[in-house]
């Protein structure tokens, strides 16, 4: 009764765009038509459809790239409420799991919002499939820019400033000499690749990305990201270690971003914390002053298999 088949995922596919767009969020149409959502040319993107009597109604949409390495993501699923609990999800993740092996995966990820009604039943299916016990990866904050309000971000702003040797600067106008100097920094792991200042820098949002210079070097970032027409995602903040004992400077950067959003036309802010890959520190600092004043807080459950 049920047919599960892969979807050709190219531009040429045309008829079948429609009736598979309306099983997924608008942000992943174009993953249909074989763009990677990672944004990587070199992706590749794998879908499975659910027929149902000739109709659509259930899809699993994952992405691979070969370069650095073969990384499979599983970035959606869904399946029409009145087709539920029929295991065919389990089959579309099964065909997908299966496919992306068959083409080389071996490590397999998949982030999903612990929140959310139907994440117990994913975590049936990553069970079934033999997937490792999810743990939280990244904490997810959403609120408006005007009514936040977040106590700490505004006293500091009133009372402390930089020391003299150091200076906050617009990213916009990083020149090619610090450029270069932080593309040497990243390539040697002086930070983590999950604050780079260069992960998805066409989306940078440049009218409050903010740089810090020490003594003329570049030492820290709050780099931010159009995700929406009316969303900045604040999705890099570091400052270098060897300063970090002097306190306040990386919530200086975030105040100092916050302000200039709020000059601008942008209403919504998300911040995103990877939990695993930051200091310890940070995540409290997220939990205990933020965390309380925004409108929502997501957390994302990375679960994965190697294979
Ligand atoms: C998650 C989802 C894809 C699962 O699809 P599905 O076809 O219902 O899944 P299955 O029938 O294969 O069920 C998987 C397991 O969950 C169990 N399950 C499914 N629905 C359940 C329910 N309502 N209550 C309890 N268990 C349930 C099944 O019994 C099965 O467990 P088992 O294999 O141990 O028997 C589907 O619920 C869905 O589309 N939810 C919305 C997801 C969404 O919004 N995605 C967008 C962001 S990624």
């Amino acid at each position: 009764m049920y047919e599960i088949t892969r979807l050709p995922c190219n531009p040429h596919a045309k008829d079948l765009l429609p009736d598979y767009q309306l099983l997924v969020p608008e942000s992943l149409h174009e993953a249909l038509s074989g763009l990677s959502p990672d944004h990587n040319s070199r992706s590749i993107v794998i879908a499975i459809g659910a027929l149902f009597m000739g109709t659509p109604v259930g899809v699993v949409l994952a992405s691979y790239s070969k370069y650095p390495c073969l990384e499979v993501c599983f970035h959606h699923i869904f399946v029409q409420p009145e087709h539920r609990n029929k295991k065919i999800g389990s089959r579309l993740f099964q065909a997908c799991q299966q496919e992306a092996y068959k083409e080389g995966g071996r490590l397999f990820l998949c982030l999903y919002p612990k929140e959310e009604p139907y994440s117990f039943i994913l975590e049936k299916i990553f069970s079934k499939c033999g997937w490792e016990s999810p743990r939280p990866f990244l904490l997810r904050c959403h609120g408006n820019i005007h009514t936040m309000n977040i106590p700490l971000i505004t006293d500091s702003t009133n009372s402390w400033n930089f020391p003299a040797e150091m200076k906050e600067f617009l990213w916009k106008d990083l020149t090619a000499e610090m450029r270069r100097q932080l593309l040497f920094q990243e390539k040697n792991h002086a930070f983590s690749q999950f604050v780079s200042p260069f992960n998805n820098e066409k989306k940078i949002e440049f009218s409050n990305s903010i740089g810090l210079l020490y003594r003329g070097s570049v030492a820290g970032w709050m780099i931010t990201h159009r995700i929406k027409p009316d969303t900045i995602r604040y999705s890099a903040l570091h400052v270098d270690p060897a300063l970090r004992h002097r306190k306040l400077l990386g919530l200086k950067l975030i105040t100092d971003a916050v302000d200039l959003q709020k000059k601008g036309p942008f209403e919504w802010a998300e911040l995103e914390v990877p939990i695993v890959n930051v200091p310890k520190a940070w995540v409290n600092f997220v939990k205990q002053r933020i965390v309380p004043y925004v409108e929502k807080v997501t957390t994302l459950y990375q679960a994965w298999k190697g294979m």
